[in-house]
């Protein structure tokens, strides 16, 4: 086999084998409609995921310097067939090295927020601005984000969600028009310019309510908001974390 096989990630492989092995064919993507969404496929075209070919692209890109000291592209993940996306802020040391989105500490934390919503991870999509780590952690710059918009405006433009979860200041000032603080946006519904049709809600970031637990009950309550918009069942007791 060649050299320029991308054996590291299943997905480009796959998509890589059905372009060049004449044989092979990539399987159908779902057709039809989500179960508790009723939005339209995400697939553009049948036997076409219009993502697959973004994410090659995201994994050779050197659009920023962020592409000199990153493991892994971080691009997203999940079936998003509940129409809901969440966006987050940047890769951190466990997504760098596994090349999937909040997978540490803070990613522990919105994958039980998810399931106490009554989803499951899978079947949501997370993403985050920049699809690189910044080096310590650090916010990613303004012009690191600009960068990277473009991906994350491709993958909301592919997936269609209907329903957007904003994590944090960055997301928030990455999707948003206005500049007001996660404190200020947290919990209004908001709109992207681009996407009208997305109902948004920005809140804080998981990695925040580690440090500030008592933030916890704020966010569930947003969380309640996006469920009411889902026809979820909504809880309406207080949750404890
Ligand atoms: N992990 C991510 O993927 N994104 C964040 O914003 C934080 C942790």
């Amino acid at each position: 086999m060649s050299e320029d096989l991308p054996l590291n990630d299943l997905a480009v492989y796959l998509e890589y084998l059905s372009r060049h092995v004449p044989t092979f064919a990539l399987p159908k993507p779902p057709s039809g409609r989500g179960k508790s969404g009723d939005r339209e496929p995400l697939y553009e075209e049948e036997g076409t995921d219009p993502l697959i070919a973004l994410r090659v692209k995201a994994e050779a890109c050197q659009a920023c310097p962020l592409s000199e000291t990153r493991n892994k592209v971080v691009f997203g993940e999940g079936s998003g067939r509940t129409g809901l996306m969440f966006v987050g802020e940047g890769p951190g040391a466990d997504e760098d090295r596994t090349g999937r989105p909040f997978v540490g500490r803070a990613g522990d934390l919105l994958t039980r927020m998810i399931v106490a919503m009554g989803l499951k991870r899978e079947d949501v999509y997370i993403a985050n601005t920049v699809k690189c780590r910044p080096p310590g952690n650090r916010v990613p710059t303004p012009a690191e984000r600009a960068a990277c918009f473009p991906y994350l405006r491709e993958q909301i433009r592919a997936l269609k969600p209907r329903f957007m979860i904003l994590l944090g200041q960055t997301a928030a000032q990455a999707l948003l028009p206005d500049s007001e603080s996660i404190s200020r946006l947290r919990g209004t519904e908001c709109r992207i310019v681009d996407f009208p049709d997305i109902r948004v809600i920005p809140t804080y970031h998981p990695a925040y309510l580690l440090r500030n637990p008592e933030a916890k009950k704020v966010v569930w309550k947003d969380l309640q908001t996006v469920m009411g918009w889902m026809n979820l069942p909504v809880d309406h007791g207080d949750r404890k974390e």
